[in-house]
């Protein structure tokens, strides 16, 4: 398996859509750190797994012993993609990041007294779930959007003793950074607390060693998300010391399985599907992965460049330092009006606006205070069609430089103002649709007849 074969294992790879002016065009999906597709090799062994498919564990029965097993050498799998030792480790199967983060924050008997650092550049769920429990403290980012790394310093040593953890992220779905999470490992064991990566832009980019319990630069605990690798079939995952986890109530309790953290019947396709995933990510090898993202990044920022009007965020330089994500505006243009444009007349599918981690994002804007109170008291009035954010591009292992290119023609007819459509935007919601361009359902989804209320829908149904 290479790059090449991934790009064409993508279900969907060559999905056309029908742009504003009735032409079709292959669509072009620039949204990786939102959810990615799924690669044909996944489905095919979940399809292979539903023949064996049965409840697992207590099961006697042939086929649930065989799903049990495969459930069980999932945890294996994850394992070993971030070199956790399974003896001193647990592999905990969750929803997604968010439910791992949430169950580490309540089995992590933290207090009031008890401190968590965490960043500014975090994704909400490395925050929220923290400020239920104990106090929180955010480290600054520096105005390109990098951790300030002698302020945790700082912190850590003021701080020492109350600090219990410290609850960083590997990747930034914002600018794409990447935090040098084991020197920041030492600092806080150094400081003795424990270390949290959320993984969810990592795991799908970078290789991930933990590294062994006895090793002062070593990652206590880790969750990703399978959706973001090329497995979107609900799970996600939390690594951490098994003796952590073997103590303690549980966050959710009830039909026994063998391991107590995973109440009720667990999600056995999620976990197969993952570990398919994984399996093809690591027959690629991860740094490759790596060494094309970065040379993706060095591409589209060299043609970006050339586009007058084009505002960066985050580092447009030493590419190696972050993951396939890039985050822009264009001058005297509203984000999610540029976001739409891409959809109706390029086909292409981004996204806009904060992405679930404001704080960074008006940092990176130097929104000032002011600003910000102005914004968010029209927010709480309903009215949402000035909010500030951002446009933002990002990356899976399978993009190529074809992707770039209809990318990069279509964001230069943007930004010289040469886009046809007409846009109206709707100030509940900030987002903008073109007037006429209406989705069609693809009929094979006729069965799903019930209709919600959208306001800002432009769906039809299919005939
Ligand atoms: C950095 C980061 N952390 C956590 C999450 C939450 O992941 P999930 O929605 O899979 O729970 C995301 C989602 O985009 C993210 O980008």
């Amino acid at each position: 398996m290479n790059i090449k074969n991934l790009r064409k294992d993508v279900i969907g790879i060559d999905t056309e859509v029908t742009l504003l002016d009735g032409s079709r065009r292959r669509y072009v999906f620039l949204d990786n750190a939102a959810s990615t597709p799924a690669f044909r090799s996944v489905l095919r062994s979940v399809e292979d797994l539903l023949q064996w498919y049965s409840g697992v564990h207590r099961g006697t029965g042939f086929k649930s012993q065989i799903s049990t097993e495969l459930y069980d050498r999932a945890h294996a799998v994850v394992a070993k993609f971030v070199n956790a030792d399974m003896d001193s480790n647990i592999v905990i199967f969750v929803k997604n990041s968010t439910e791992a983060i949430n169950k580490l924050a309540n089995r992590l008997d933290l207090n009031q007294e008890d401190i968590v650092i965490t960043t500014l550049m975090e994704h909400h769920s490395n925050d929220l779930p923290w400020r239920k429990y104990c106090r929180v403290i955010h480290i600054d980012v520096d105005d390109n959007g990098f951790l300030r790394l002698e302020d945790l310093k700082q912190v850590l040593k003021t701080q020492k003793g109350k600090v219990k953890l410290v609850a960083v992220s590997g990747a930034s779905n914002i600018t794409g950074i990447c935090n040098p999470i084991h020197d920041i490992a030492k600092w806080t064991h150094d400081a003795g607390a424990k270390i949290f990566v959320d993984a969810a832009q990592l795991a799908p980019h970078r290789p991930i060693d933990i590294l062994s319990n006895n090793d002062p630069s070593h990652i206590d605990f880790l969750a990703f998300s399978a959706h973001k690798m090329y497995a979107p079939f609900g799970t996600g995952v939390l690594v951490g010391p098994r003796e952590i986890f073997e103590k303690g109530i549980p966050d959710v309790v009830g039909g026994g399985v063998v391991d107590k953290d995973e109440a009720g019947s667990p999600n056995v396709v999620g976990a197969v599907a993952l570990a398919k995933s994984i399996s093809l990510l690591e027959e690629v090898g991860m740094n490759k992965i790596a060494q094309h993202e970065t040379k993706l990044l060095e591409y589209i920022y060299e043609r970006m460049k050339k586009i007058p009007g084009v505002i960066h965020y985050g580092p447009t330089t030493n590419l190696e330092r972050k993951v396939g994500v890039i985050s822009f505006n264009i001058k005297g243009m509203h984000n999610a009006l540029v976001a739409s444009i891409m959809s109706a007349e390029g086909g292409i599918g981004l996204r806009n606006g904060c992405f679930c981690a404001h704080p960074y994002v008006k940092r990176l804007l130097n929104i000032s205070k002011e600003e910000d109170k102005i914004q968010t008291d029209r927010m709480i009035r309903g009215d949402r069609s000035d909010i500030p954010g951002l446009v933002r591009a990002s990356f899976g292992c399978y993009n190529n430089e074809d992707d770039i290119d209809i990318f990069i023609e279509v964001l230069e007819r943007i930004a010289n103002r040469k886009y046809k459509g007409t846009y109206i935007q709707n100030p509940k919601t900030g987002s903008f649709m073109e007037k006429n361009h209406i989705f069609q359902i693809p009929s094979c989804f006729n069965f799903l007849k019930l209709k919600y209320e959208r306001d800002d829908s432009n769906l039809s149904e299919a005939s």
